[in-house]
């Protein structure tokens, strides 16, 4: 069972991951909690990389892809076929919302090489929790110490927003749109239900 959670900067992914752990523990499965970029060793070098330069969009994604074949092949597969569940935070939405919305790479090419990098790993179910770009910023920047893709301006978090909203209802059954703007337990409250729909 592979499961993601994605959404814009402040939207309360690691929040959100770490109660629905919890609650998964409780209910005894085995869970393995995991995040792109910097799931792998190697990808733990090419996230620093990613975040302390400013690389051409191209090469961003190129790093963004040679991150998650690291984690697709050495990570995620290998605690797929020990049975356990995964939570991951952000994996080929990202790459959509991010490389192709927020930074208006062609289409083709961003969906070429995210299917070419998922190594034709899709996730079971897709929870994305949804604030609009202005309000999540506002959270993200609050907590402080705001990292290169939170720097950017509010229009390229809009367009990554649009995106999310667009692949979203696109794939409906894969993916589940949750408001983000709730409070932490309602939010967990309604993660639970979709998780609980595809662990029957
Ligand atoms: P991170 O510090 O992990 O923050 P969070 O997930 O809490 O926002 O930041 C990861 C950043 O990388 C985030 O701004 C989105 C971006 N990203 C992409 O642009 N493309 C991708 O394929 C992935 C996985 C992430």
């Amino acid at each position: 069972m592979f499961i993601t959670f994605e959404g814009c900067e402040g939207a309360g992914k690691s929040t959100q991951i770490k109660l629905l752990h919890e609650y998964l523990l409780t209910l005894g499965h085995e869970v393995f909690v995991t995040k792109e970029p910097g799931g792998s060793l190697l990808g733990e070098k090419l996230r620093a990389i990613i975040f302390e330069n400013e690389p051409e969009v191209l090469s961003e994604m190129f790093m963004f892809a040679a991150d998650r074949v690291e984690h697709v092949e050495r990570v995620l597969k290998p605690a797929l076929s020990a049975g356990k569940i995964v939570l991951c935070d952000r994996y080929i939405d990202s790459t959509l919302a991010y490389q192709l919305g927020g930074r208006g790479l062609p289409e083709d090419l961003v969906r070429y090489i995210n299917w070419v990098s998922s190594r034709g790993l899709i996730p079971d179910l897709t929870l994305l929790l949804n604030i609009p770009a202005d309000k999540g910023l506002k959270r993200a920047k609050d907590r402080g110490n705001v990292n290169r893709f939170e720097s950017e301006i509010l229009a390229f978090h809009e367009r990554v927003y649009e995106k999310y909203i667009e692949i979203a209802e696109n794939d409906p059954e894969r993916i589940k749109k949750i408001n983000a703007q709730m409070t932490l337990e309602e939010v967990h409250a309604k993660i639970k239900e979709f998780v609980s729909e595809i662990l029957k």
